[in-house]
C-alpha cells in the first residue's frame, strides 16, 4: 500500500475546468436520451398517473441512465414518494443539519436562494454559487450509495442563466483515460472515508467513478495494488488525469429545467454538479426538490443507518 496527499496546484488543468465548467450561464446540451418525454397526470392523487410515470422513468434509466417528463403540475408529497417508492426505496435525509429543508424524512428542498458562500460544505446546496462534481454518497460502498436522484422542479432558472443540474456521464470519463491510469484508478481510494470503493470500479458490466470533488482541498489517497512499478507521483498523475477527465467540457451534459419538469439519473452512470445559479435577488432563484432512492437490499440499508447513527452517538 503506498498512500499520499494530492495538493492541487494553480496551473492543474481541473483547476481552470472547474471554473470553466461551473461558472458557465450558457446552458449544455441535454445528455443524451433526455428529450422530455410528456405525460400527464390528472388532478391529485392521480395513483394511474403515478404508476405510468414510474414506468416511464424506469425504462429510461433502464436505457440511458437518465430520463426527464414534462408534467403539468407539481406531484403532491405524497406522489413523489410513491414515484421513488416504484424505483426502489427512497433514503432518508439522515443529516441533522439538513432537516429544515427535509420533509417527509426523504424529500430535500433545494433551494439556491442564499447568496454565495467560500463555505465548501453542505451549505452549497443552498446558495446561488456552484456544487462541484460529485458520486452522491461517495464515502460509502457502491452497494451503500443511492442508485438514482429524482427530482421535480418547481422553479426553473431561465435557459442559459447558469443554475443547470450538470451530468458527467462515466463512460466518457473512463474513456479519457489511459488503461494504464484506469489500472491504477481501480486499485487506488479516498483515504479520509471509512469505507469509500476505489475511484473507478466495475458494477454490472459498466465503468462505476466514484470521486467527491473537494475543489482544491489536499486529497488523501491510498494505492491498494501490489504492482511495483506504480510510484507514487504515477497515482497522482492518474487523479489529475480523472479530474481533468469529469470537468472536460465536451463531456458535461445539463438537465433542462423548466417548472415541473421531473428528472432522474442514475448514480452510477452519471457524476454530477450545479452550475451557478442566477443571483437570488433577481427573483429567478431555482428550486428542486430531491428524493434519493436505494435500489439494493433494503435490510442492508437499515443496517448502514444503526451503524451510521451509533456513530453519530459517539462522535457526539
Ligand atoms: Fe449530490
Amino acid at each position: 500500500v503506498i498512500s499520499g496527499l494530492l495538493v492541487e496546484r494553480p496551473d492543474d488543468p481541473v483547476a481552470v475546468l472547474r471554473q470553466q465548467v461551473l461558472r458557465r450561464r450558457a446552458w449544455y446540451p441535454a445528455p443524451d436520451g433526455a428529450a422530455p418525454v410528456p405525460c400527464p397526470v390528472g388532478p391529485p392523487p392521480d395513483v394511474d398517473g403515478v404508476e405510468r410515470l414510474v414506468a416511464v422513468l424506469r425504462t429510461g434509466l433502464d436505457g440511458d441512465g437518465v430520463v426527464v417528463v414534462a408534467l403539468d403540475r407539481q406531484l403532491g408529497s405524497a406522489e413523489l414518494v410513491v414515484l421513488a417508492t416504484g424505483l426502489g426505496t427512497p433514503q432518508q435525509q439522515l443529516d441533522p443539519r439538513l432537516q429544515p429543508w427535509v420533509e417527509d424524512g426523504v424529500i430535500l428542498h433545494l433551494r439556491a436562494d442564499e447568496a454565495e458562500s467560500d463555505d465548501r460544505a453542505w451549505r452549497l446546496l443552498f446558495t446561488e454559487g456552484y456544487v462541484m462534481f460529485h458520486t452522491e454518497l461517495a464515502g460509502r460502498p457502491i452497494a451503500l450509495q443511492p442508485r438514482h436522484l429524482l427530482f421535480q422542479c418547481v422553479d426553473a432558472p431561465d435557459r442559459d442563466a447558469g443554475g443547470q443540474t450538470l451530468l458527467a456521464p462515466m463512460d466518457a470519463v473512463r474513456a479519457r483515460l489511459t488503461d494504464r491510469q484506469a489500472g491504477i484508478l481501480a486499485a487506488t481510494r479516498h483515504a479520509g472515508f471509512a469505507d469509500p470503493p476505489t475511484f473507478l470500479s466495475r458494477f454490472d458490466g459498466r465503468d462505476v467513478v466514484t470521486y467527491k470533488d473537494a475543489e482544491g482541498e489536499p486529497l488523501p489517497w491510498e494505492h491498494l495494488g501490489d504492482d511495483p512499478t506504480v510510484t507514487a507521483a504515477e497515482v497522482e498523475d492518474a487523479l489529475r488525469a480523472l479530474q481533468a477527465a469529469v470537468y472536460h467540457p465536451a463531456g458535461v451534459r445539463g438537465i433542462p429545467w423548466e417548472r415541473h419538469l421531473l428528472a432522474a439519473f442514475d448514480n452510477r452512470r452519471f457524476l454530477h454538479g450545479r452550475a451557478c445559479s442566477p443571483p437570488a435577488a433577481s427573483g429567478a432563484a431555482r428550486y428542486l426538490r430531491e428524493v434519493r432512492v436505494f435500489a439494493g437490499d433494503p435490510a442492508e440499508l437499515e443496517a448502514a443507518y444503526a451503524s451510521a447513527a451509533a456513530a453519530d452517538t459517539r462522535s457526539a
